[in-house]
């Protein structure tokens, strides 16, 4: 069996430069969270007629499709046909903009490869992660990791790699769950109607270089002020590109914006806190540990806010 975390963007990618092979338009930089899980056991097995997908005890035939196709990249590396039952859990809401797919496809890959004798390395599992879902090649690594864009039309320069491990800069992720429904416009959706319909995607493309830089430079000194600068205004940049597109993607409700003000408010009087959003109403806040506490009672206090949860920062996708 095989556990993966789920990880935030701090610098988002949004858009795709190639279909295909699932290729990002835009470099990207993560944390990996510790206390959210995916846990999947795959077994492959000559007898099945196909694939079979359970999702926390139920058959899945939503995601089944993903799945199969993701388990089609690893047979064809094996040189199998075999199809496999997939038993998987997450601790936390899917598809909520809790990054589940992240978590669910570098589980899936890592437990799928080595139940067939593949020994991958990190960055082969990363590039097969991604083809499933871009974000789920950073879960493979843990603490603080950037994916590249990539040049290359088969995207074997489109991996994932770490930046700095979990205990080098110990920071804390609280996260407040606004709403437990599924998300109405997938990210895969969302980001080939930004990229079909808003004015900005071009302006998005030609500024992200620099907001990757910046959150390096932050990460390598750690500079709290600068990375809670250039990440709030990276998450701010994505959902105003979401905000005009035609039909407008609005991820948040609220108590998502409650929280946002909330964290601003705090940082002004000299908590360090920042907040990020992806794509749903769940708002991640990253602070200093000594921090965490004062931030969850304050978000607690939000009408709208249904729960609040507390991560560390933590390691990538491992067996268990
Ligand atoms: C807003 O990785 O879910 O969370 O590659 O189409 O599966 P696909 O998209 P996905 O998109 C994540 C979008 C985001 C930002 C991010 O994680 O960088």
């Amino acid at each position: 069996m095989a556990q993966a975390q789920p990880n935030i963007a701090l610098i988002k990618y949004w858009g795709k430069r190639q279909t295909k092979f699932n290729l990002p338009a835009v470099g990207s930089l993560s944390v990996t969270l510790d206390s959210l899980w995916t846990r999947t056991r795959v077994q492959f097995n000559s007898d099945l007629e196909k694939d079979e997908f359970h999702l926390n005890g139920q058959l899945d035939s939503i995601r089944y499709q993903r799945v199969s196709q993701c388990l089609d990249l690893m047979r064809r590396r094996a040189n199998v046909s075999y199809c496999a039952a997939v038993v998987s859990e997450n601790n936390f809401p899917t598809e909520a903009g809790l990054a589940s797919s992240a978590s669910g496809f570098a589980a899936l890959v890592l437990a799928g490869s080595k139940a067939l004798g593949l020994d991958l390395t990190d960055a082969e599992l990363s590039e097969i992660a991604r083809q499933s879902s871009g974000s789920a090649a950073r879960s493979i690594f843990g603490g603080f990791v950037e994916m590249e864009p990539g040049h290359r039309k088969d995207g074997s320069d489109t991996i994932a790699h770490p930046l700095i491990g979990p205990e080098e800069w110990p920071l804390h992720v609280v996260v407040a769950i606004t709403s437990d429904r599924t998300k109405i416009v997938g990210s895969t959706e969302g980001m080939q109607r930004t990229s079909l319909s808003s004015p900005y995607y071009q302006a998005w493309i030609q500024n992200h270089a620099p907001d990757i830089e910046a959150a390096k430079r932050a990460i390598t000194s750690h500079d709290f002020d600068a990375l809670a600068d250039i990440s709030e205004y990276n998450c701010l940049k994505m959902h105003g590109l979401a905000l005009s597109t035609r039909p407008a993607l609005i991820y948040w409700n609220g108590a998502t914006v409650e929280c946002m003000n909330c964290v601003r408010g705090l940082r002004a009087s000299g908590t360090a806190a920042f907040f990020t959003i992806d794509a749903g109403p769940q708002v991640k806040v990253i602070c200093e540990p000594s921090e965490t506490q004062e931030i969850m009672d304050a978000l607690r206090g939000i009408p709208g806010v249904l729960r609040v949860l507390n991560s560390r920062i933590g390691q990538g996708a491992r067996l268990i």
